[in-house]
């Protein structure tokens, strides 16, 4: 496997339309490490391009998960298996492109980091290089020599336990995790030894809220839960789950705040609509070109162009129009 290079994106001249109207300061690992326990939980959404990263920054998120979900979200996969480091980089660069101030924490996907260190720390930096601040990935103990060449390499790193959907052949599914004593104490344990490597926050997916709250009364590090109950330090969720875009599968624990894909379905029926019933363009959603050019062209001997509309007095002249002689 060589190392990926994907440019780091530069910031665009022209800035972007959801700039919050006061400027946050950008938003790094070990601030999102000293919000634990302060009483003001952690809020992060996924996005995986621009129009998305300036949605949920503008939101005022304190972070952006690029996630592997992006293989079943947008991508359309069964499951999150699919999706390459080169693909998570493409994903990662959109959204840095937009420089939003939430820290933007790009997913490692699964197989960038069960190969040698040499090549997880090779697929983490192509994750920085295209605009990350740090990067996450799947499982405990068994995960700790990756963890630590990452963390090694100067990168910080978001664990991520309970239902990991890379193992989901593994797992039989996706099931909530740490439903038994043994399982619940080797999440916990998992915890304290991701904790203790220096990785910077964990996710929480699919477990018990008890579980959650002993991990969270355990780590020093804040816990950011998805399914996981209201007793971490702070809780993500998939965009298109809470914006309902995604209708294949609805997990109890996403809340909708939004019904866009019903929206948008709406919306593309009426245009087709208008265009059915020729209501669509207006003459305001058209350009007219002047009625002196009008006669022009009825002088040139296009008997088939518009007469001048003495309605559209104010019809402006349309320069780039060809000189080329109508034919004959
Ligand atoms: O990929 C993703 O969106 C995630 C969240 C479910 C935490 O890992």
């Amino acid at each position: 496997m060589t190392e990926q290079t994907v440019p780091r994106p530069t910031v665009p001249a022209s800035g972007h339309a959801e700039t919050p109207s006061v400027a946050r300061s950008p938003i790094t690992a070990p601030a999102v490490a000293a919000r634990k326990g302060n009483g003001d939980p952690l809020v992060m959404v996924t996005a995986y391009d621009a129009p998305t990263a300036r949605i949920v920054d503008g939101a005022g998120v304190d972070m952006i998960l690029v996630g592997d979900s992006v293989a079943m979200v947008v991508l359309g996969y069964d499951d999150t298996l699919q999706v390459t480091t080169a693909d998570m980089a493409h994903h990662v660069a959109a959204v840095a492109r937009t420089d939003p101030s939430a820290l933007v924490v790009g997913d490692l996907p699964w197989l960038s980091y069960h190969v040698s260190l040499d090549d997880t720390v090779r697929n983490a930096a192509a994750l920085i290089r295209a605009g990350a601040g740090a990067v996450k990935l799947e499982g405990g103990r068994k995960r700790l020599p990756a963890v630590q060449a990452i963390l090694d390499a100067e990168i910080p790193v978001m664990g991520h336990l309970g239902l990991t959907p890379q193992s989901v052949h593994a797992l039989g599914g996706f099931r909530v995790q740490g439903k038994e004593l043994d399982a619940a104490r080797a999440i916990v344990d998992d915890a304290v030894a991701l904790a203790e490597a220096g990785c910077f926050a964990i996710v929480l997916e699919c477990v018990p809220d008890a579980v959650a709250r002993l991990v969270t009364d355990t780590v020093p590090v804040p816990t950011i839960g998805i399914g996981a109950g209201r007793h971490c330090d702070g809780q993500v969720l998939v965009l298109h789950d809470l914006l309902g875009l995604e209708d294949r599968i609805a997990p109890k624990f996403v809340r909708r705040y939004a019904e866009l894909g019903a929206d948008a379905t709406t919306a593309v029926e009426q245009f087709a609509a208008d265009v059915r019933a020729g209501t669509f363009p207006s003459s305001e959603e058209t350009y007219h070109a002047a009625d002196l050019f009008l006669d022009d062209l009825h002088l040139a001997g296009r008997a088939d162009a518009p007469r001048p509309d003495p309605a559209r007095p104010d019809a402006v002249r349309i320069e780039e129009v060809s000189d080329e002689p109508a034919p004959a």
